[in-house]
């Protein structure tokens, strides 16, 4: 029978061997599992190792009991080191240039990991700028904080425009507040620069709104042209062109006088119904239209408000919501899908 005094010494050879078996069983669901031959040499042998700290205890045992408890010990010592010692010469014997090693053996067969796609969003915010890049507009992106001036005064907003209430914009303060739109851009990259300009400026925007059709933050592009003798029937043309790029050859387009303070004339811009073929549906509300972008001839004011002389230079503006394209083109039904981050919305999108 062992001496009693011994027996921490065979708990310790206990525990070795039970930690040993289990970190060579790579299936074992031990906390242990993957930590390799490395981590218990040094929760063993190392100075602080429990090797070390019960050799520490030796001054508490009897003085006739010490040679034995030493040597014993250091034969555990001498035991655990030629153990591990002999993990390490036989991996690298067996496996070709260490591939089994510490960290398990690395010629098994990776978990496959599905592959992942962009957000719809992006997708279709890329669609977008791609269509209007191969025709020279160049993308230009502006600030989410923005300045009350560039959001609204020299996009000839007036003081007491309702958009500046307070229930759509989200101010920090009286001079700053979260864009409600991509066109102070516009104004960025007129103060920034020369005539003529052709940008696309994609980004995100924020309003003081939310149920199935509005969100907090939304997506916007804006798009600007400014050149000599641009006139309106460019920007019809422009927008056909893109519309059908994006809905498909068939799709016709409808422009409805509208107001926006920074275009004269502007519009509202509607395409023919895609889900119904504009015969009338749920989504186009019987009318065969879906709205999707406002637009027009860049103001005066505006040209003026960036030092452009109107009289030499005139440009259409546009704007757009890339959820509203979205949800048209993929027929998704409440905005908020696109927030969730739900993998089985998301997936649906791979590959297109
Ligand atoms: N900024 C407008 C909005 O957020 C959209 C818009 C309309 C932009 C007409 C334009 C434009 O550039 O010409 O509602």
């Amino acid at each position: 029978m062992t001496a009693s005094f011994l027996k921490p010494v065979e708990d310790l050879r206990a525990q070795f061997l039970s930690d040993l078996e289990i970190s060579e069983t790579v299936e074992s669901p031990s906390p242990l599992k993957g930590e390799g031959h490395e981590l218990l040499r040094v929760k063993y042998l190392s100075r602080n190792g429990l090797v070390a700290t019960l050799m520490k205890t030796l001054g508490s045992i009897p003085v006739e009991s010490k040679p034995l408890f030493g040597k014993t010990l250091n034969e555990l010592k001498s035991e655990i080191t030629a153990k591990l010692d002999s993990f390490s010469t036989n991996t690298n014997a067996s496996s070709a240039c260490g591939f089994v090693g510490v960290f398990g053996d690395m010629t098994l067969p990776g978990r496959r990991q599905e592959a992942g796609s962009l957000h719809p969003l992006t997708q279709t915010q890329r669609q977008i700028c791609e269509f209007f890049e191969k025709l020279g507009f160049s993308i230009k992106e502006g600030p989410e904080i923005e300045w009350d001036d560039l959001n609204f005064s020299a996009l000839n907003i007036a003081a007491d425009h309702p958009a500046r209430d307070m229930h759509d914009t989200f101010y920090f303060d009286e001079k700053r507040l979260l864009r409600t739109h991509t066109s102070p851009v516009q104004i960025r990259v007129m103060q920034n620069g020369k005539a003529p300009f052709r940008v696309i400026s994609p980004g995100k925007v924020y309003r003081c709104d939310s149920d199935i059709t509005h969100s907090p933050m939304f997506h916007q592009v804006e798009g600007l042209c400014v050149d000599k003798n641009v006139n309106f029937g460019h920007l019809k043309s422009v927008l056909h062109s893109f519309a059908r790029a994006l809905f498909g050859l068939s799709v016709k387009l409808r422009f409805r006088p509208s107001y926006f303070p920074f275009t004269e004339p502007s519009a509202e811009v509607d395409i023919s119904c895609i889900l119904c073929n504009a015969k009338g549906c749920r989504v186009c509300k019987e009318t065969g239209w879906l709205e999707i972008l406002g637009a027009g001839m860049v103001h005066p004011n505006v040209l003026k408000n960036v030092g452009v002389d109107p009289e030499e230079y005139s440009g259409y503006a546009f704007g757009l919501g890339v959820e509203r394209i979205a949800m048209l083109k993929y027929r998704i039904p409440d905005i908020r899908l696109f927030y969730e981050n739900h993998l089985d919305f998301l997936s649906q999108f791979h590959g297109l």
